[in-house]
């Protein structure tokens, strides 16, 4: 199989923001463990790159995630490095949507990325469906729990060929109806179906990158900073997928965002993340209650 590349702004006179962003980025096999967190592009390559795997049935009740004293430390200093995650403890109920808020650096994307092992937390630390992430395979625990990064990274080719990009991997041919279908289910015109990827704007992309990952079939989407990139409207378009996928689906969906407008418009539950630590939980509508003296100042200044 040709490695997938970065789709390039053919006939474009200036690079796109991706291009800006991660030029010539080399192509990296799917199931070689990442030596750093470099970017995100890294981990969106991984992400698309799945393969078949064991599929655990999933329990019918209790928390999606549950995440009992997670802790980690850089690993950039010597001697145990510096603190990142303090103990950090949540239940993640399933088929809804989580808010993960905190100041930058508190944590939040290494906590998302613990979720679905781009980050390796320690045995006995994070279960999925009661089950202890680190004894799943990773190829399958990656296509249940699917990750979408800020900026979208699609790979060279048409719209359909990143679609069905998965699902090719484990030996599925999606059909051309199968794949307009995921591109309605991430809000995208399925007349995009033949476009290439450099055609497209970030806000296109970044649906086109859902409908990827959608094709796998997860049921937890896992999201840091989705919407950062997009301009009003398609931060709306995607919202309202969330919000579809969470009540058509009971997709689990577990989302980063600096904006507490968007966590109010869209989650059923926020975390707040200082320092490493889980200080408060609390709905939407109740974020003005926050005490935790940090957490209050972050509200503050963000509102
Ligand atoms: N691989 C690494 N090695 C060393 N330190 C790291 C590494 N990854 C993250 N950190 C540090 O861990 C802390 C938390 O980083 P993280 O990216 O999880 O924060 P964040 O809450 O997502 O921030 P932001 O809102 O800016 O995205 C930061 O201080 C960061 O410098
Ligand atoms: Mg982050």
């Amino acid at each position: 199989m040709a490695p997938p590349t970065l789709a390039a702004s053919a006939g474009s006179s200036s690079p796109s923001l991706t291009e800006l962003i991660f030029p010539a980025l080399p192509y990296l096999h799917p199931l070689l463990p990442f030596a750093s967190d470099e970017d995100g592009i890294h981990e969106q390559l991984l992400r698309a790159d799945v393969e078949s795997g064991n599929h655990d049935p999933p329990t019918a009740a209790g928390a999606k995630f549950r995440i009992n004293n997670l802790t980690k430390f850089s690993d950039s200093a010597s001697g145990g490095g510096v603190p990142i995650l303090r103990g950090v403890e949540m239940e993640i109920p399933r088929s809804q949507i989580i808010g993960i808020i905190g100041p930058s650096g508190s944590g939040k994307s290494t906590l998302l990325r613990s979720l679905n092992r781009l980050w390796e937390p320690p045995r006995g630390t994070v279960f999925l469906d009661g089950r202890d992430i680190t004894e799943i395979d990773v190829v399958s625990l990656r296509r249940k729990v699917g990750m979408l990064f800020q900026l979208p990274a699609l790979f060279q080719g048409t719209v359909a060929d990143n679609v069905r990009y998965g699902p090719k991997l484990r030996g599925e041919n999606l059909s051309e109806k199968q794949v307009r279908e995921l591109l309605s289910m991430a809000d995208l015109d399925p007349s995009f179906y033949g476009k290439k990827g450099s055609e497209l704007s970030v806000g296109q992309a970044q649906r086109v990158a859902l409908a990827r990952t959608l094709a796998n079939e997860p049921d937890v989407l896992l999201l840091d900073e989705p919407t950062s990139a997009l301009d009003p409207i398609s931060t709306q378009n995607v919202e309202d997928v969330l919000v579809k996928l969470k009540n058509d689906q009971g997709m689990t969906v577990v989302m980063v965002s600096h904006s507490i407008k968007q966590i109010q418009r869209v989650a059923d539950l926020v975390f707040l993340l200082v320092d490493g630590e889980i200080v408060e939980v609390l709905r939407p509508d109740e974020l003005a209650q926050a005490k935790h003296p940090m957490a209050l100042r972050f509200l503050q200044l963000s509102s």
